[in-house]
């Protein structure tokens, strides 16, 4: 387990910093390497002992950082205003409506002005397909600062990169055999983007997990997100499979994460045709009956926020599986590692545990 592994000092050295990371856009995972992910959970990992430990750490320090949010936020927003005060530097809270966006100005006008005054731009537009993705590549096609992606329509890098970093925590860095099911579940609240199922099928069997996705046939992902699942399972030596029901990916299961999302081809232009059809589907829950099916020391995750007694049940949720406080803490640690690599100056030195 991580905490009796060894700490040994590492060094992001600015030569390799500037290489690998500097003014880079964080948009999906798919556009960094294995190495370069292994990199940022390291920082991650660092600044979190750092924090816990009051050890300063302000490798951004006078530096500006735009939140351009299109939807709601807790843990994203908050992440990201707290983790570059910490660093040194500031943030800006901006919301599309209150913007000039509203009143059509462009992502290419954004992109540069907002570059122009500081030294990235973090946009969140997650909600229709087809949209989210496309509007940040063009801020940062024009922009002269990297482009962090705080979630999409195609993916949410920064919640993976934490659940990653979670999932290793509790249960150490080789996680070759073990399974994860992604699973779509019940919420009448709204319907939720799906980005997150999306990056964690891309994301996980990369670093040794076999995946299992399940979901109702209305609830098909991207099509060339599962391509992209399929693809790295394939180069990793993992699997990824798809299933029709929620017991068949939860059996055997070390790792769940159930959660809803809307209808692909509803979502950006009726998404309350996603919750109507989500009726027929209440019976995807994780309760306590389907945690059994799992493994005994399975871990139970969501991004948060979850809909309570809808797509989880208390006992579940507030029971000894879950691990979402923990991995809701670790979006502070691994959004200010993305900050912190590609944004400072200076280089990056941080602290492992394991060899
Ligand atoms: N998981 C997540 O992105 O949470 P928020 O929507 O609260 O930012």
């Amino acid at each position: 387990m991580a905490e009796a592994q060894q700490v040994s000092r590492k060094r992001c050295d600015l030569e390799t910093k500037k290489a690998l990371f500097k003014g880079r856009d964080y948009i999906t995972t798919q556009e960094y390497s294995e190495a370069e992910i292994e990199i940022l959970l390291d920082v991650a990992g660092d600044l979190k002992r750092k924090f816990k430990g009051r050890v300063p750490h302000r490798y951004l320090p006078d530096q500006t950082i735009f939140l351009m949010f299109f939807d709601k936020s807790t843990r994203t927003r908050n992440s990201f205003e707290a983790g570059i005060t910490q660093l040194g530097g500031h943030a800006h809270f901006l919301t599309a409506d209150a913007m000039q966006i509203s009143h059509g100005e462009s992502a290419k006008d954004t992109g540069i002005i907002l570059s122009s005054y500081g030294h990235a731009i973090a946009i969140r537009h997650d909600l229709i397909p087809g949209e989210g993705n496309a509007y940040m590549r063009e801020v940062a096609r024009w922009a002269d600062a990297p482009v962090i992606n705080m979630q999409c329509d195609i993916d949410h890098p920064c919640q993976t990169l934490a659940d990653l970093m979670t999932i290793r925590e509790k249960l150490g860095r080789n996680l070759r055999g073990r399974k994860l099911a992604v699973s779509w579940a019940y919420a009448p609240s709204y319907a939720k983007p799906l980005s997150v199922p999306q990056g964690l099928i891309m994301l996980m069997p990369r670093f040794g997990l076999d995946v299992v996705l399940a979901a109702p046939p209305e609830y098909a992902l991207m099509p060339q997100t599962v391509a992209a699942a399929r693809e790295n399972a394939r180069r990793a030596g993992t699997k990824f499979e798809i299933v029709d029901n929620m017991d068949d990916a939860f059996r055997g299961a070390g790792i769940v994460i159930p959660k809803s999302w809307g209808c692909l081809d509803t979502m950006g232009t009726n998404p309350k045709e996603s919750l109507r059809i989500a009726e027929g589907y209440r019976d995807w829950i994780c309760n306590g009956e389907r945690m059994k099916l799992a493994t005994e020391d399975a871990l139970y995750m969501h991004p948060l926020p979850a809909d309570r007694g809808n797509e989880v049940t208390d006992e579940v949720i507030d029971g000894p599986h879950s691990v979402v406080y923990q991995e809701a803490e670790n979006r502070l640690h691994t959004a200010k590692a993305i900050m912190a690599l590609t944004m400072a100056e200076q280089e990056v030195v941080y602290e492992m545990t394991g060899s």
